[in-house]
């Protein structure tokens, strides 16, 4: 992988009016790998994961667990990490910067040290992300936290256990609980969870440290240890990437089949889908095939809610879809504050888009026209890509560093499926 820094820039050129058809292996899931990896923090002894995507997120949390004094190999997919020796407990400020998922090393820092020091993670373009939930239940766990000149700043001598019930149900937020609680001996109670598969798959990852973790609904019960073990672990795969295929597969009226993924982690996306007009076809657990046999997609209601509701992460690329759809859709986004910013670009595309707070009216048009747009988040480059493919002519899409950050290899998979995508490096 060439240096981080010079990814800013690429570009993708695209030439629409190409059918997606063919097979495509979905890779392991990037938001089940960031946490899973921070977890090492919380053993001296070896941890081996296995099917790490090969993202810059991955690769700025590699270089975040080094600096703070861990080794940490990957190789193939597989990551073998060791924090075996005494850590860091303040964390470069430039990889806080550079990715927010850099808040979950607080609770195993906290863990294993006793104390952290991060920098105030940036908000992004898609909203303020706020960390409150983190701290009060740090707090609760009898830390003492404090904000001083754009870090926190941590300290704990004992993990108190707690009953804490969560005010807003928060993904990291609950990662970061469940890794500072999994080495309190003690029980603990969290209430208002969040369940989605990638805060799963870190529980199994905990339970086999050593943590006695009972989920029912969304309350956990978390009995820890003090000497947590190393681990081996398969990440599970990436249902925002399948989602984007399936989308891809509908849009351009295509046939995909996916392979390697969890089919049960797709509920919500393949019922829009079939919804839209898609056949969707289960082979087995770990494999879905979606095509688009209608000549016309129909228009969607969705509303964006915590696993296992509508997805977050894949408002924006069916949005793309929903441009055009046969008719109106209405799209509403209910986690974040600020999660339109592609709005704007499909607009530059010829779609008829309006937004009101948090629904946005998407009147499906017959053709979306190729243009220069711009990334602004990972999901909103996912739906300018999605949105090329379709569209008449040639569309570049910039900044692809977005892309890069959640997406293995989508330009060599978009091409074996049939799509005219093109990586230029712009110096
Ligand atoms: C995780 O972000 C994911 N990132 C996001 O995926 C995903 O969009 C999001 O969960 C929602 O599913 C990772 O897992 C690394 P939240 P996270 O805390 O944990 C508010 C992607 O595209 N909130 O569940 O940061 C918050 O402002 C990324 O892969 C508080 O108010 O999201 C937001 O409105 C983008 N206080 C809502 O809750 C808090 O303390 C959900 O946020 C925490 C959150």
């Amino acid at each position: 992988m060439r240096d981080i820094t010079s990814y800013v820039s690429d570009i993708f050129l695209i030439e629409g009016g190409k059918t997606l058809r063919g097979t495509v292996h979905v890779s392991g899931s990037k938001n089940a790998s960031l946490p899973i990896l921070m977890a090492t923090l919380l053993t001296e002894e070896k941890c081996v994961i296995k099917r790490v995507p090969d993202l810059l997120d991955v690769r700025t949390t590699l270089e975040l667990l080094t600096q703070l004094g861990a080794d940490a190999e990957y190789e193939n997919g597989t990551v073998t990490a060791c924090a075996s020796r005494s850590l860091q407990h303040i964390t470069p400020d430039h990889l806080v910067r550079r990715m927010r998922a850099s808040i979950l090393v607080m609770g195993p820092l906290l863990a294993r040290c006793g104390r952290a020091v991060v920098g105030m993670p940036g908000g992004c373009s898609i909203g303020v992300r706020a960390i409150d939930q983190h701290l009060k239940l740090f707090e609760k766990a009898g830390a003492r936290v404090s904000i001083r000149h754009g870090y926190i700043h941590m300290e704990i001598d004992k993990i108190n256990p707690v009953e804490y019930t969560f005010e807003v149900i928060t993904v990291t937020g609950t990662e970061n609980a469940l890794m500072l609680l999994s080495k309190c001996e003690r029980r603990s109670v969290l209430r208002n969870i969040a369940l989605e598969p990638e805060v799963m798959d870190l529980v199994e990852v905990l339970r086999k440290m050593g943590a006695s973790i009972e989920i029912d609904g969304r309350t956990a019960i978390i009995q820890g240890s003090d000497s947590l073990s190393g681990f081996e672990h398969t990440v599970i795969p990436d249902r925002i990437e399948a989602g984007t295929f399936m989308v891809g597969a509908v849009m351009t009226f295509g046939d995909v089949l996916l392979k390697d993924v969890r089919v049960d982690h797709l509920g919500a996306i393949m019922e829009k889908l079939k919804e839209a007009g898609a056949t969707v076809e289960v082979i087995n657990p770990t494999e879905v095939r979606v095509s688009m046999r209608k000549d016309r997609i129909a228009p969607l209601e969705i509303s964006t809610a915590e696993y296992p509701g509508f997805p977050t992460d894949m408002q924006a690329q069916f949005m793309a879809m929903c441009s055009i759809a046969d008719g109106t859709s209405y799209i509403t986004e209910n986690i974040f504050e600020n999660r339109f910013q592609h709005v704007a670009e499909l607009q530059r595309m010829g779609a008829s888009i309006k937004v009101r707070g948090r629904t946005a009216t998407v009147v499906g048009v017959d053709k979306l026209s190729g243009a220069e747009v711009y990334s602004t988040d990972l999901r909103a480059s996912a739906c300018l890509v999605l949105a090329g493919l379709v569209a008449e002519g040639t569309t570049v899409v910039r900044d692809i560093y977005h892309l890069d950050r959640g997406y293995e290899k989508l330009e060599e998979k978009l091409k074996s499926l049939g799509a005219s995508v093109v990586r230029v490096p712009q110096r």
